[in-house]
């Protein structure tokens, strides 16, 4: 990124600043929240989107929410707090960070049983600040394992966007991108442009061409075609939530994606922190799945396209099944089969 680029997510000194991704590219605006009635609202409409970066803003509307209680007894402030955060957690169901996240800050009250009101609210703000920052490194971690599964001259086929605007930054599926590129300047990649709210063409491709890392943009129904022809060699995405099986929800049309590259022999591989794994599910079968408005489907950009009195479907994202996944490139590794074996071991270092 060049470097006049501010992080997508953080924290000014009393508000939560959000890059409003709904404008992007053609706007780069930031919403300043200053409650976490705002921050949930940035989150249900999208103007933040992406798991790791819904973990980022869930903690740090939390650290508003916490300010925000008036009261000297500590167990109205529990109470209250408790009642924030199931608000925040319950802003998009799939990505496993936001849920994560809230339970990381809720056990910073339940662990500090004698700490006066004003301290939790400081110590809360500092765990949410750390969930940030660790997601940085994570994602550098991220890409350097996963820049050593990049063969030279790769031409990469990613979806959706797990760049920097879904984490706190740099990418975890386009951190893999950006370090591989770091070695090896002749890689180039393919971004699906994602219907329906198209995320690959609209930020992917913007913060690809912002690293000046070659990028050719396709229509989601392009993949195959592409892939049967030999024109990919190796594909990569991010995820919003990874059963302790491997299975793994991601964008809708992830899990067409791993199929097309399984039947003509491309690695597809899976990049995210250890955050997004939720070892409580044992397979992808109890991935909640978010459906949002089919007004995204029937509508492009506010505009009707679809004629009156059709139904749409719109299921945000799919589960690909784990036998599809040739690897999972956390912050710790990149994990291979059997990936219930080689995740317990994972979330256990
Ligand atoms: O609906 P979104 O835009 O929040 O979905 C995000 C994704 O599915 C991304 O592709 C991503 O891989 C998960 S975040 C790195």
């Amino acid at each position: 990124m060049p470097e006049q680029w501010l992080p997508p997510i953080h924290w000014d000194g009393d508000a939560v600043a959000i890059l409003d991704q709904r404008i992007l590219p053609h706007q780069e605006k930031f919403l300043r929240c200053t409650t976490p009635e705002q921050v949930i609202s940035a989150i249900k409409t999208m103007a933040i989107r992406g798991a790791p970066a819904l973990g980022v803003a869930g903690g740090l509307a939390l650290a508003l929410g916490a300010r925000s209680i008036q009261t000297s007894d500590p167990k109205e402030f529990r109470r209250k707090f408790s009642r924030i955060c199931h608000k925040v957690r319950e802003a998009r169901p799939t990505g496993a960070n936001l849920s994560w996240a809230v339970k990381r800050l809720y056990s910073v009250v339940v662990e500090n049983p004698k700490a006066a009101i004003f301290e939790l609210q400081e110590l809360i703000l500092q765990e949410a600040k750390a969930i940030l920052t660790e997601d940085v490194v994570s994602n550098r971690q991220i890409g350097r394992w996963g820049r050593e599964v990049v063969p030279k001259g790769a031409r990469i086929l990613t979806y959706c966007n797990a760049g920097a605007l879904a984490t706190a930054d740099y990418g975890t599926a386009v951190g893999v991108i950006r370090a591989a590129f770091e070695t090896d300047p002749t890689i180039s990649v393919v971004s699906c442009e994602t219907r329906p709210l198209l995320q690959g063409a609209r930020l992917t491709a913007f913060e690809l061409i912002r690293a000046g890392i070659p990028v050719t943009l396709i229509t989601d129904n392009a993949v195959g075609s592409l892939i049967s022809q030999g024109r990919i060699d190796l594909a990569v995405v991010g995820a919003d939530r990874i059963a302790a099986n491997g299975d793994t929800a991601n964008k809708i049309g992830t899990y067409m994606v791993a199929v097309l590259a399984r039947t003509h022999d491309v690695p597809f591989y899976v990049a995210a922190p250890r955050s997004t794994i939720d070892p409580g599910l044992p397979d992808g079968s109890g991935i909640p799945i978010e459906h949002r408005d089919p007004k995204e489907v029937t509508h492009l950009f506010g505009k009707r396209i679809a004629p009156d009195g059709v139904g749409a479907l719109n299921p945000a994202f799919d589960v690909t099944p784990n036998k599809y996944i040739s690897g999972i490139i956390t912050e710790v590794g990149v994990l291979r089969k059997p990936f219930s074996r080689t995740i317990r071991k994972a979330l256990q270092t």
